[in-house]
């Protein structure tokens, strides 16, 4: 038996105000919880078990989980506080069944990538590490956990967000998903807030503890910002980003129950959400357009997310936003740059008086 720990107990806040209705693990990615991207990967990966490690809105997490069957059993754990990724690391492990010389694989719920987990346990085993970290290279790491390796992957040290240019010491960052020995979970202070990159991996690297990373250059992405969960979902709509719980990418992604003019172009990787209208001579590109939403005619979507049973007027043209639940949007508004509208907002239909010249 294969034992994961999925992390998925965090407030979202970079994504609000999708995530006020929604942990962030369970918004619609390619037309299903993104959560359920990763417990897939997971399964075909030989996991045959996997912890959810559950805290705001625990509760939509138990109900999607108790009227699904993705294959692999699921065992939700929910911590009565936020106890941080390690305090949950450590309060998920309870619910573990594995011995302490056991890996245990541990995700962040928000992390979308081909990484090979199957490798990744191998590579633990075949170092007798303590943690093994799956790590990647970005353009821009200040956002991320830095993990300078020496030539043989021991990682020398680890600086969660860096706030310093001298910090910046590496362009290798924590991916989000690690293999743990068991024992070194149970070693973490159990009923208190932890966090595993600012407390638990400078401990163990100061005790000299083996902690190895593997460094991978295939497709990653966190998707815990606006413009990156479009670009995520977009990316597994077209097939560059790989999942089993995408069966045929295409150039659009729309589920059951829509109703969408013949006039209207649904395009770039764009998922229209069940029950969702869109009227005539209406563009929604590279997007995301939850459940139930209604789109007017002559309207123009890029690069947006637009939220359950929202509503967009004619003529509106909405570029690189997010419009949350149930907005309400007058026609002929424009929303750019990383507009956010708020759940249940109203803008009203914008007039536009022309002075005749004559
Ligand atoms: N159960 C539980 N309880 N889960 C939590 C808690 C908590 O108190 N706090 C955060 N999480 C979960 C989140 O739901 C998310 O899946 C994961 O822990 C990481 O939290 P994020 O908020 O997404 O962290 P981040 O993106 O700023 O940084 C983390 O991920 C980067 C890679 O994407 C760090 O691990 C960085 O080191 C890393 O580079
Ligand atoms: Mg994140």
């Amino acid at each position: 038996m294969r034992e994961a720990i999925l992390l998925v107990g965090g407030q979202g806040t970079r994504l609000r105000p999708l995530t006020i209705n929604t942990p962030k693990p369970m918004l619609p990615v390619a037309g299903v919880p993104f959560t359920v991207h990763q417990i897939m990967r997971a399964r075909d990966a030989g996991i045959t078990r996997i912890v959810l490690a559950t805290s705001y809105r625990a509760d939509v997490f138990a109900s999607f989980i108790a009227d699904s069957d993705l294959g692999i059993e699921v065992v939700i754990a929910t911590e009565e506080v936020p106890l941080g990724t390690g305090g949950a690391i450590r309060f998920a492990s309870g619910f573990l069944t594995g011995g302490s010389e056991d890996p245990v694989v541990i995700f962040n719920g928000d992390v979308l990538t081909g990484v090979d987990i199957d490798a990744l346990i191998t590579s633990h085993e075949s170092t007798s590490a303590d943690v093994t970290l799956y790590l990647t290279r970005v353009a821009d790491p200040r956002a991320y956990g830095l993990v300078p390796t020496s030539s043989e992957g021991r990682v020398l040290q680890f600086l969660e967000k860096p706030q310093t240019p001298e910090e910046i010491v590496t362009d290798q960052i924590n991916a989000g998903c690690y293999v743990f020995t068991r024992s070194v979970i149970d070693s973490i202070p159990e009923g208190k807030p932890v966090s595993v990159e600012r407390e638990i991996f400078p401990v163990l690297l100061a005790a000299d503890r083996a902690v190895m990373g593997v460094v991978d250059s295939g497709y990653w992405l966190d998707l815990g910002q606006p413009m990156d969960f479009v670009a995520g979902s977009v990316d597994l709509v077209l097939g560059n980003a790989p999942s089993p719980a995408v069966t045929s990418p295409g150039e659009s992604l729309i589920l059951t129950g829509t109703t969408i003019e013949a006039s209207a172009n649904i395009c770039g990787g764009t998922t229209i959400g069940k029950g969702t209208k869109v009227g005539s001579n209406s563009e929604v590109r590279a997007s995301v357009v939850f459940d139930s939403a209604s789109i007017g005619s002559n309207v123009s979507i890029t690069n947006s997310i637009i939220g359950q049973g929202a509503v967009i007027g004619d003529s509106c043209v909405i570029a690189d936003s997010v419009v949350g639940d149930f907005a309400h949007i007058g026609a002929g508004n424009e929303l750019r740059n990383g507009a956010r509208v708020w759940v249940n907002a109203e803008l009203d239909e914008l007039v536009v008086r022309f002075s005749s010249d004559k």
